[in-house]
C-alpha cells in the first residue's frame, strides 16, 4: 500500500490517502509544538520515537479487545491506520492533579484524583480549543449523549490497561489526551497519537517528567527522554 494524496498537515502528523479508501498512511513529524502552534520547534528523532511508542501501545490495546484506528507499522515514522469521522473533541482523563487543573483550580500538585477527572475540549484552533461539556456539545450538535457515553466508558479502559503499563515500568500516568473516531461501519474507535506528547508521565524514582512538559518548561532535550520511555516499554514488552 503507497500513500496518494496529502489529505491534512498537522502540527505533528501529516495524514495522506492510500489506494484503499478506508486506510490512511500517517507520518509522524520531526516537530514539536505547544502553546496551540505558537511556540514551534525541530527536533530530529522525535517523529520516529512517537511513531514507535504510539505502534506499540496501539498494538497492545488492540490485543487486549479495545477498538483503535491502529494497523500496522510502515516504516520508521509511518503507520496505516483506518480512516474515521473524528469527533471534534479532545477527551482528557486526569489521574493526578496537574497542568490546567492544577492551576484552574489551586490543586496540590500530583494530588490524587479519585474518581479520574474526565473533561472534554472542543477542537478548534480558531477558539484555542475550549473546555466544553456534555451539554454544550450536544447542543452544539457535536455528539449526542450515548456517544459521549460511549467515548466515557472506552476512555476509563484505556486509563485502567495505561495506568498498570505504565505503573510496572516504574511511571506515574498522571494524565493524558484521546481522540476518537467512527469508522464506515459506525464502531466508535480509539484514533490519533498515544505518545508523550499527549500524556504527563512521571517517573517514580526521580519525580522527572518524561513526557511534553520537559519542551513545554525549557527542562532540556526532549529526544532522550522519549527515547527512555520507548526503552523502558520496550523492556517489558506485553503483547
Ligand atoms: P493537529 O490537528 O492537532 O495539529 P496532528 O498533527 O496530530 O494534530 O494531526 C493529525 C490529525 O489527524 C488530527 O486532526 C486528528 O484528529 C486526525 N486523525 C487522527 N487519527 C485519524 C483517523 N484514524 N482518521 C481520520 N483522522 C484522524
Ligand atoms: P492540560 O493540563 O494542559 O489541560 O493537559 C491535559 C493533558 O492533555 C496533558 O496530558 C497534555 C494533553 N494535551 C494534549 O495532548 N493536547 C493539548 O492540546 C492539550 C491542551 C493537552
Amino acid at each position: 500500500m503507497n500513500k496518494t494524496e496529502l489529505l491534512y498537515t498537522g502540527k505533528a502528523k501529516k495524514m495522506y490517502a492510500t489506494e484503499t479508501p478506508d486506510v490512511l498512511w500517517v507520518e509522524y513529524l520531526d516537530q514539536a509544538t505547544a502553546l496551540n502552534g505558537k511556540k514551534k520547534v525541530a527536533i530530529p528523532g522525535k517523529g520516529t520515537l512517537n511513531r514507535q511508542i504510539s505502534s506499540l501501545l496501539f498494538a497492545e490495546l488492540n490485543a487486549a479487545g479495545l477498538p483503535t484506528h491502529y494497523l500496522e507499522t510502515r516504516d520508521d515514522t509511518t503507520m496505516l491506520v483506518r480512516r474515521c469521522a473524528m469527533l471534534p473533541l479532545e477527551a482528557v482523563v486526569r489521574n493526578f492533579a496537574s497542568g490546567s487543573f492544577e492551576r484552574k483550580f489551586q490543586a496540590t500538585h500530583l494530588q490524587p484524583l479519585v474518581p479520574a477527572v474526565h473533561e472534554f475540549y472542543y477542537k478548534s484552533d480558531a477558539l484555542d480549543d475550549p473546555f466544553i461539556n456534555d451539554e454544550q456539545i450536544i447542543a452544539l450538535g457535536l455528539a449526542d449523549q450515548a456517544t459521549l457515553d460511549a467515548v466515557h466508558a472506552l476512555s476509563d479502559r484505556v486509563n485502567t490497561y495505561l495506568k498498570a503499563r505504565f505503573a510496572q515500568i516504574g511511571i506515574e500516568l498522571v494524565d493524558f489526551k484521546l481522540e476518537f473516531g467512527r469508522l464506515a461501519d459506525g464502531t466508535l474507535v480509539l484514533a490519533d497519537e498515544l505518545s508523550p506528547d499527549n500524556f504527563r508521565l512521571v517517573d517514580e524514582a526521580s519525580g522527572r517528567s518524561l513526557d511534553k512538559d520537559v519542551f513545554r518548561k525549557d527542562q532540556g532535550p526532549l529526544q532522550p527522554v522519549y527515547q527512555m520511555v520507548l526503552d523502558r516499554l520496550k523492556g517489558a514488552q506485553h503483547v
